[in-house]
């Protein structure tokens, strides 16, 4: 049989098509708009996320046989808010996790209602990216449309909802809502009730890996694909990333360097950081995990070749970055350009180099941006780490990952082993396993996972390296206090 796997992430959707032995048959990408209407705001259309994935499943199955489709699975950029009227039209465009424009909510929910009583209801603090802020910001901002609302949903469930027609989530994905109960895996009256909004108007949740319906008629035919496709209830795209590298089951860790860069770590138990810098989510395979979340990673190299220096051949860029330079650049740079989430929870936050001298090079600058990234990395890393988690080893995916240089610098400043894996396409290839298993085709998310994901390579810190990093991340960390009062002064 074949699964498709859909990760609809920020750029575009990806698709990918995964026969039961975890081959992936083909892969197909198409993208669509992201708005900036204001300086960290953040928007996207549901209606082009679902047009590309009807246009990019027709694509992607456009040579195969299509009986042999058994399920589609989709692992989706989290927290957006998605609302729409009563008459299944959405009301506004959906806010994404990547949105700053909730700093007033974050703090009222955070101040006022008290991290701690968030966090016993919810398991984490409010971060303005987090969906609950943004129901408050649309309750002041927008009140007209606040109260035509019908139905609150997440992006991945925009798409579930019309192909299926059920309104339904997953456990991964509502833990990053602050409207949802992580430990009972419920909705959570009271934050229901201090955004003001009813249960009758969230989604029936789901484990990841459960079926929620099948296609409806009219979307199948759109598909060309048979109405008994099943559709699973899928993931938050880092938990569906984690399934599709095999962080799975307990103390198994995973980087993703997408638009935004995560640490997942896996965890049998529910567990909750004291200090909320890390979010404790519910995970894809039935258990739990923490991960931190840097607003700006892949992002940060992305804006730098393309917009900045301008050039689309990455590899040529990097290419004077040798061994010898690694650990010993003069230039810094704080990958802030959306503001940042883990572990500063400071939306005003912004891009910054620093240490610039004259003989700096665009070469040395390239590096910063790199090291900048793997250096915010690390922040959530030790945050983990004083909280007593062993984590020797790690999996990278996302494109970023593709790096080999990028790769070498996340082993070397995290002093971490990096497995690098047969495929890098996190999201999408845990959403077709996530399917898979909905079908009955595995037993379990963690047995699927374990027996289709494959390592190919290991990149080793070298102690050499690693030791000058250590020094380089001590100035790092520094730098962000030193000047974090300056970022609310630059904004209009
Ligand atoms: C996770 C987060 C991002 C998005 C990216 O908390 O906000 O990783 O899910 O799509």
């Amino acid at each position: 049989m074949l699964y498709i796997g859909v990760d609809l992430g920020t750029s575009a959707v990806k698709l990918l098509l995964m026969d039961e032995k975890g081959a992936i048959q083909k892969i197909v990408s198409r993208e669509y708009p992201l708005a900036f209407p204001n300086p960290g705001w953040s928007e996207q259309n549901p209606e082009d996320w679902l047009k590309e994935t009807v246009a990019g499943i027709r694509e992607l199955t456009a040579e195969c046989d299509r009986s042999q489709i058994a399920g589609i699975g989709c692992g989706g950029q989290m927290h957006g808010l998605v609302v729409l009227d009563k008459d299944d039209k959405v009301l506004r465009p959906a806010i994404l996790w990547n949105d700053g424009r909730t700093a007033e909510e974050t703090e009222y929910l955070n101040t006022v209602v008290g991290k701690e009583t968030l966090s016993r209801y919810t398991a984490n603090i409010a971060f303005a990216g987090f969906t609950a802020p943004k129901l408050l910001w649309m309750r002041k901002h927008e009140p007209e449309l606040f109260g035509r609302i019908e139905k609150i949903m997440l992006p991945k469930d925009y798409l579930n909802y019309m192909l299926t027609g059920v309104h339904c989530t997953d456990v991964s994905d509502a833990s990053g809502m602050l409207l949802f109960d992580v430990a009972h895996k419920c909705w959570s009256r009271e934050m229901l009730d201090i955004c003001g909004v009813k249960e009758s108007q969230m989604a029936k949740i789901f484990e990841s890996y459960e079926v929620v319906g099948t296609l409806k008629p009219d979307m199948a035919q759109a598909l060309g694909l048979p109405e008994t496709v099943k559709v699973c209830a899928g993931a938050g795209d880092n938990a569906a990333a984690a399934v599709g590298t095999a962080t799975v089951g307990d103390g198994r860790c995973n980087i993703s360097l997408g638009t935004s860069g995560t640490i997942f770590i896996s965890s049998e138990h529910f567990g909750v950081d004291p200090h909320n810098a890390l979010h404790a989510f519910a995970h894809a395979d039935g258990h739990y995990h923490l991960m931190g979340c840097m607003l700006s990673a892949a992002s940060c190299n992305k804006w730098w070749m393309d917009e900045i220096i301008g050039t689309k051949d990455y590899a040529a860029e990097q290419s004077p970055i040798t061994d010898d330079k690694l650990g010993r650049n003069h230039v810094f740079f704080l990958p802030y350009l959306m503001g940042e989430r883990s572990p500063h929870n400071d939306p005003s936050a912004r891009g910054t180099f620093i240490g610039l001298t004259m003989d700096a090079s665009r070469a040395d600058m390239t590096q910063a941006v790199l090291e900048g990234v793997a250096f915010g990395m690390r922040d959530s890393l030790e945050v983990a780490r004083a909280l007593g988690l062993h984590i020797p080893r790690s999996k990278i995916c996302g494109g970023g990952a593709r790096s080999p240089l990028w790769r070498k610098i996340f082993a070397n400043v995290l002093n971490l082993d990096i497995d690098v894996l047969e495929t890098e396409e996190g999201p999408g290839y845990g959403g077709a396993i996530l399917a898979a298993v909905a079908c009955g085709e595995y037993p379990s998310v963690e047995a699927a996972a374990d027996a289709l994901v494959h390592v190919t390579d290991t990149v080793h810190p070298d102690p050499e390296i690693a030791a000058r990093y250590e020094a380089q991340y001590q100035k790092f960390r520094a730098i962000y206090p030193t000047v974090k009062d300056l970022f609310p002064l630059l904004q209009g």
